[in-house]
């Protein structure tokens, strides 16, 4: 008995750890991190006039990373608590910090594109990685309005839309 009481016990200790404001906010720097690493991978694109199918290893690793935490983002916000007070005024202060990282990034990914189309191969496989990327982010971005207090949702919408719309204006530059 107290054995099979052992897991259990477990389980909802980590389901505690995973689930409260605090890991949403951690799950957002991640995010935004890996956003500023793809942007730093891109300032190091190599310019020259040809390019080898290994100059885009590194940008895909990033957006893989990227995908990759977005997705976690998606688990622990959909695992979390309903926000309180503070820990929303937090969220939005690193939604503003994420809205920002975003933008930049996808500015530089537009100015980039002239360098990806001297090797053809690049340029859909963006594409691809933009659409699961923004997929993903309004994924999360709901899971995460979901726990704001429901005064406060509109607003939160309204911190999310410029991420949403720099992701149209670059998937439209790359389609
Ligand atoms: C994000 O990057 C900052 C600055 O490099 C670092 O201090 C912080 O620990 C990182 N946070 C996460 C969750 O990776
Ligand atoms: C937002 O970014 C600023 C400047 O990098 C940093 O000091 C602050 O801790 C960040 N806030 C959150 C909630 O991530
Ligand atoms: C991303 O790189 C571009 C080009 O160097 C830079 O202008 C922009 O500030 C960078 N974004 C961030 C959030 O550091
Ligand atoms: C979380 O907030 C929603 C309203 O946004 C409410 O329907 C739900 O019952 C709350 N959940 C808990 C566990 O308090
Ligand atoms: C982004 O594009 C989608 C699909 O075309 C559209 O539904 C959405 O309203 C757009 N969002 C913004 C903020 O422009």
């Amino acid at each position: 008995m107290r054995f099979a009481l052992l897991p259990l016990g477990v389980s909802f200790l980590i389901t505690q750890v995973l689930a409260d404001g605090a890991s949403i906010l951690t799950a957002m720097t991640t995010i935004t991190n890996a956003t500023l690493a793809l942007n730093t991978t891109l300032n190091s694109f190599p310019s020259n006039p040809e390019l080898a199918i290994g100059d885009i290893a590194p940008l895909l690793v990033d957006s893989v990373n990227l995908l990759d935490d977005i997705n976690n983002g998606v688990t622990v916000a959909t695992q979390s608590a309903n926000l309180t007070l503070p820990e929303t005024i937090e969220v939005a202060q690193a939604t503003l910090n994420l809205s920002t990282a975003v933008s930049t990034t996808l500015s530089n990914l537009m100015r980039t594109k002239a360098n990806f189309d001297k090797l053809k191969v690049i340029t859909p496989v963006v594409l691809v990685n933009l659409k699961l990327e923004n997929a993903a982010s309004e994924r999360f971005g709901a899971a995460v309005v979901a726990k704001v207090p429901p005064a406060f949702q509109a607003q939160a919408l309204s911190l999310l839309a410029p991420i949403e719309a720099s992701f149209n204006t670059t998937i439209a530059y790359y389609s």
